[in-house]
């Protein structure tokens, strides 16, 4: 397919991943992930440690470039040679486990910089879609502060707030409460509720198994690069299929376990679930 010039939403899937392979070197990371995410769809991530959850993300935006395969964003072809990423991007946006806000500009700043340089906004106009963002994440009254003078979730909510700001037609969040002391987490997990209410596709990447089994339509579990397992919340997480699925979600939701979880290195993590890799994904429910 041909990479047009504008995206044309609600069209088709926001998101239509085929064939998509990744290799580090002569490490192959993702071995055939198919996947599409409907527009409001919210599709939350689960796996192991290394087992591609944030490169699978970081293929939808093109910061991997994929080995092989296609990934379409709102039915552009971010894979095709031709592609005008950067437009792309502008619609897609990205919240991270670490917030990277620009540490010496406020929060005002840090959510009207990009709306500026990439969508050109005048600063009036940046500043009044910002404050808006800032007042739904429950920080109307920090525009002025910078960032090392908010909690880790405020910085958080800083850093969904500036997403917001570019109108995104999808947001990717790669693991947003894992930084956060675990009194700040619900905060942040309040306002991504909030917003899949309001229709917003989500792609989320997270430990937070209670989260998933609430907000998401669809889960998917990864496993040594491959989707071993996907459905709704309730029967993925609830009653899932796979053994593999299972070791994962004892040691997730068994807090003794968690080190094996959050440190564990590929191979032992996939020693823990029980032998190699399963090659191939498996169809979809
Ligand atoms: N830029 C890179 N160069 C080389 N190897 C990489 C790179 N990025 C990721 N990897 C490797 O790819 C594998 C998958 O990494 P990825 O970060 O996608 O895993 P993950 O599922 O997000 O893990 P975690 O839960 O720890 O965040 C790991 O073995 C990692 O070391
Ligand atoms: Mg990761």
């Amino acid at each position: 397919m041909t990479a047009p010039a504008t995206a044309t939403p609600g069209a088709g899937p926001v998101v239509r991943i085929s064939g998509l392979h990744k290799s580090f070197g002569d490490r192959e990371v993702l071995k055939g992930i198919d996947l599409e995410v409907a527009q409001g769809e919210v599709v939350c991530i689960i796996g192991a440690s290394g087992s591609g959850k944030s490169t699978l993300l970081r293929c939808v935006n093109l910061l991997e470039q994929p080995t092989a395969g296609t990934v379409e964003v709102l039915g552009v072809e971010v894979t095709h040679p031709d592609v005008d990423i950067d437009r792309v991007r502008a619609r897609v946006g990205m919240v991270f486990q670490q917030f990277n806000l620009f540490p010496h500009r406020t929060v005002l700043d840090n959510c009207t910089l990009a709306q500026r340089t990439v969508l050109r906004r005048r600063r009036a106009e940046a500043e009044a879609v910002a404050r808006k963002n800032l007042a739904h994440v429950g920080l109307a009254d920090r525009a002025g502060s910078l960032p090392s003078q908010l909690s880790g979730g405020q910085q958080q909510r800083v850093a969904i707030a500036r997403a917001l700001s570019m109108d995104p037609a999808l947001l990717l969040f790669d693991e947003p409460t894992s930084a956060l002391d675990p009194e700040l987490v619900g905060e942040v997990l309040t306002v991504m509720r909030q917003l899949a209410d309001e229709g917003m596709t989500m792609l989320v990447v997270t430990h937070e198994m209670a989260f998933a089994r609430e907000v998401a339509d669809r889960v998917i579990f990864l496993d040594a690069g491959v989707i071993l397992e996907e459905g709704p919340p309730d029967r993925v997480i609830g009653n899932p299929r796979e053994e593999r699925t299972r070791a994962f979600l004892r040691r997730v939701l068994d807090p003794t376990h968690v080190e094996a979880v959050t440190d564990a290195d590929p191979g032992a993590a996939g020693a823990v679930a029980g032998g190699e890799a399963v090659p191939g994904s498996r169809p979809l429910d």
